[in-house]
């Protein structure tokens, strides 16, 4: 029965990948946000929308004072690919700014042959389980009105590699490895160490995707006020999104409206040790340095 559930899962992303190829060719000039779910997404596209449109707006115009960060960077698989009819988007301003969940072996092949920019975010598993259980959760009852996900059944499933968008550490490793043969091309963030040092990364970031800031920006201040735009605490007091609802799955009839409040829960680093017990944290712990020993990588 397994071996037929996957057999089927891998023809479904057959199919998927050979719809994305149809249909999304890549420019070079594209900035591609990749993350798996709940490892930082949504800061991330308020910080790569504001660092590339930062002459364009200032306090009184910016959208993300009235819109969520996922309006104002679109998902590909979701919003795009999933919209009845598919937007026209090749003649969207350049840099065109998409994100996707989608794992490194599934991306369209123009995304690789493009060289157009990827940025990868990657969280502490533990962390990453948490939110997205929290998050589960919340979506489940409050659009599909249906119970809560079992803590241990959902935990279990996670440890076997069942979780959206395939096992985490398949998606972290396929990127990681991604970034050190091609650092031009991609590059690998890790959200506690962006929590750590704001400065350093965000600097990082616009460097990456060549909107370095000037010496005239820095005394100016320009980059402490982006990453003051983008900090938890003021997105997640901003009328819109203590309050506001946004489609997501584009215009179509398995789009949901979702509550913008849920992408902006604590905004912690290890928040895991008020849901996790003390089992299930060394067995993560012991999953993940099975899974990760033989690349270096670790957390
Ligand atoms: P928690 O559930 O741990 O609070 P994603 O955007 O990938 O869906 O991830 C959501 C997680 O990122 C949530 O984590 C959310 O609170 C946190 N988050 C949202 N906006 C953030 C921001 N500006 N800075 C830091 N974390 C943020």
């Amino acid at each position: 029965m397994a071996a037929q559930e996957t057999k089927e899962e891998e023809e479904v992303e057959r199919i998927f990948k050979r719809y994305r190829e149809q249909y999304f060719k890549s420019q070079p000039t594209d900035v591609l946000l990749i993350t798996l779910p709940k490892s930082g997404t949504t800061w991330l596209k308020a910080l790569i929308f504001s660092i590339v449109n930062r002459t364009r707006y200032d306090n009184s115009n910016h959208p993300l004072l009235t819109q969520s960060p996922h309006v104002c960077v679109p998902f590909l698989d979701v919003d795009l690919f999933c919209a009845t009819p598919v937007p026209a988007i090749e003649n969207m301003p350049s840099p065109r700014l998409f994100a996707c969940h989608i794992p490194y072996t599934s991306l369209p092949e123009s995304i690789i042959s493009s060289g157009c920019r990827i940025v990868y975010i990657c969280r502490n598993p533990k962390d990453v389980f948490t939110s997205l259980w929290h998050f589960s959760c919340k979506v489940r009852t409050s659009i599909n009105d249906l119970p809560p996900l079992s803590l241990d059944d959902t935990f279990d499933l996670f440890c076997k590699g069942v979780s959206p968008f395939g096992p985490f550490w398949d998606h972290v490793l396929g990127y990681w490895k991604a970034s050190l043969q091609w650092p031009n091309r991609v590059l690998f963030l890790n959200y506690e160490e962006m929590k750590k040092e704001h400065l350093v990364h965000v600097n990082r970031l616009a460097d990456f995707l060549d909107h370095p800031f000037s010496l005239e920006e820095d005394k100016e201040g320009v980059v402490q006020e982006i990453i003051r735009l983008c900090s938890f605490e003021n997105l997640r007091n901003l009328e819109v999104n203590k309050t506001g609802r946004t489609l997501i799955g584009g215009a179509n009839q398995n789009s949901v409206v979702i509550e913008n409040s849920v992408f902006f829960r604590e905004g912690k680093v290890g928040d895991s040790e008020n849901l996790l017990t003390a089992q299930m944290n060394d067995l993560l712990d012991q999953i993940m340095k099975e899974k990760l020993d033989d690349s270096h990588f670790s957390f």
